[in-house]
């Protein structure tokens, strides 16, 4: 395993052993949230674990979790969610994100407001002084409108790709959605950037995920670092 891989596992796993019996658990997406939801498998399997329920934030993190024998919800049934664990692609000192490598952003972002505590599992490499220096901003849209979308995040500086997959096809998210990623560099306001984003009556969610983390968990070679949000 490779040591991102190992510290990624040690973050998520980190992170699982916070749930409880009884909970209603967010299940993150990606490579460093399917340690947690493993983990948490492993526990209900062992036993150490009782009567959790599941709420995917995606396809792929519902199939694992079915797989794994992990009890799903729907929102509809659970709105209120007692902790999500989920990755980031970048993480700033004041517990702002950005997220969406995965495709995943929308239904995470829904998961991340409907949870009382939304933990970041992430390796240090994650950690950024600003945001944007790392990472571009996920911005997913309707396919209609991907053109003049990318036309404007163009115009506000950024250098915008339509994400494909391996076949050159656009990439569609659970929603039906395309992904454009808009590299701004260093984002000097990032709330001000959240606010024009949302706006965009084709945006139907972007990365950037700000006062939504209550705790980060960061692996990093010397062990883990646990912070909670002020
Ligand atoms: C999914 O859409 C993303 O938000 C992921 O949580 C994020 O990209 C982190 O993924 P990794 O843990 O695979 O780096």
């Amino acid at each position: 395993m490779s040591d991102s891989e190992t510290l990624k596992q040690a973050a998520g796993e980190h992170a699982a052993s916070w749930v409880e019996s009884g909970m209603v658990v967010g299940l993150g997406t990606g490579s460093t949230a399917i340690h947690a939801i493993k983990r948490i498998a492993a526990r209900l399997y062992e036993g150490s674990l009782s009567q959790v329920v599941g709420i995917p934030t995606s396809r792929a993190s519902e199939m694992a979790a079915m797989e794994l024998g992990i009890q799903l919800g729907t929102l509809a049934d659970y709105p209120v969610i007692d902790v999500t664990i989920d990755g980031a692609d970048e993480v700033d000192g004041d517990f702002n994100l950005i997220k969406g490598g995965g495709a995943a952003l929308l239904h995470e972002k829904v998961v991340a407001q409907a949870s009382l505590r939304e933990v970041i599992v992430v390796d240090a490499e994650k950690c950024s002084e600003v945001l944007g220096t790392k990472f571009a901003v996920p911005v997913e849209v309707l396919a209609f409108a991907w053109r003049p979308e990318a036309d404007y995040l163009d115009d506000m500086g950024a250098e915008v790709r339509l994400r494909r997959n391996a076949e050159s096809d656009p990439v569609v998210t659970d929603e039906g959605n395309w992904i454009l990623d808009a590299m701004f560099g260093p984002i000097a306001d990032v709330e001000r950037l959240s606010n024009a984003l949302d706006r965009r009556a084709a945006v139907m969610a972007h990365g950037l995920f700000l006062g939504l983390a209550t705790d980060l968990v960061v692996a990093g070679p010397n062990g883990i670092e646990h912070r909670t949000s002020p």
